[in-house]
């Protein structure tokens, strides 16, 4: 694994390949992740287009935590907003002895394309591009889905929310048939979860309570309003009432089905505040191991694996 673009077409070997590692940096008690000096004397490029807090905090927590140099290009004051291109600001990193570039863009493909033209000891790892994907917040989902439930093959789990415009659900779905889920479902309005999701291998819900019904994982996902364009949308409330997660809904999933959803959550949207820090969530635990998960990445796209 050279780049990190997506976990689409990776092998089952390979996924689980970066969960090993990664339990290799994760220390007994789950929270306190070992300093190693796997990448000292590389440099780190953290190029975030679009905004962040959990994938661009843990990956430069997960640089530094390699012994990494890290460097954050702050976008919005960089040349780019004089209108140098993507694939020139590139370069003028690359001049700086960059090492990897772990970008996040609101294009679909950026990443792919940096990758196409960066020198061979070069790494790029997306960090979520467009609708396409969100490769390192899919292996911290399936390393916090490993985590609490072992083996994947005897797994129904539902990914419920807006799932047309989620670079996370197209990740995680390619991630659990990859490592072998008995069911993934899709659950939401038809507008936000059309039919044609079935290619991927999924069931298609368009009702709650049905969606979940005996799932052991439930993943919750936000409006992405931001790639919406104007659409049309029921309100807030609507939404909730619909499709907004509560402690009376989930009573439909198992009992000891596990809440998770990649942030940032939307209160009162589509969960409510009793299920998001309620005993059935692990949404902190997941942006706990991202770390982990992401000093897995970059030391196995460098080459140096603990
Ligand atoms: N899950 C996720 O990508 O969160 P951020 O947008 O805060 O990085």
């Amino acid at each position: 694994l050279i780049h990190f673009i997506t976990p689409e077409g990776l092998s089952r070997d390979v996924l689980t390949h970066i969960l090993d590692t990664a339990s290799n940096f994760v220390s007994l008690n789950d929270r306190e992740v070992k300093k190693v000096p796997l990448l000292r004397g590389k440099s780190v490029f953290n190029l975030f287009f679009e905004n962040s807090t959990r994938t661009r905090t843990t990956f430069e927590i997960a640089a530094k935590r390699l012994s990494a140099d890290v460097f954050n290009l702050d976008i919005a004051k960089s040349s780019a907003a004089k209108g140098e291109s993507l694939l020139d600001t590139i370069a003028n990193l690359s001049a700086m002895a960059a090492d990897i570039f772990v970008v996040r863009h609101q294009d679909s493909g950026a990443p792919f394309l940096i990758a196409q033209h960066v020198a061979p000891h070069v790494h790029v790892v997306n960090a979520g591009d467009g609708r396409h994907a969100h490769p390192t917040q899919a292996m911290l989902d399936m390393f916090t889905i490993r985590h609490f439930k072992q083996d994947f093959s005897n797994l129904r789990v539902a990914i419920v929310g807006d799932v047309l415009h989620s670079r996370v659900a197209r990740s995680d779905i390619h991630a659990l048939t990859t490592l072998g889920a008995a069911e993934v479902r899709v659950v939401g309005p038809r507008t936000l979860v059309p039919a044609d999701f079935t290619q991927m291998g999924v069931r298609v819900f368009h009702q709650l309570e049905e969606g979940i019904q005996d799932c052991d994982v439930v993943i919750m996902l936000r409006l992405q309003h931001e790639r919406m364009n104007g659409a049309l949308l029921p309100s807030s409330q609507e939404y909730f009432h619909q499709y907004g997660l509560t402690p009376e809904k989930l009573r439909h999933a198992k009992p000891d089905a596990i809440v998770m959803h990649p942030g940032p959550i939307n209160r009162g949207v589509e969960i409510a505040s009793e299920v998001a820090d309620g005993p059935q969530s692990v949404i902190l635990p997941q942006v706990t191991f991202g770390i982990a998960v992401r000093m897995a990445v970059m030391s196995i796209v460098a080459g140096n694996e603990a």
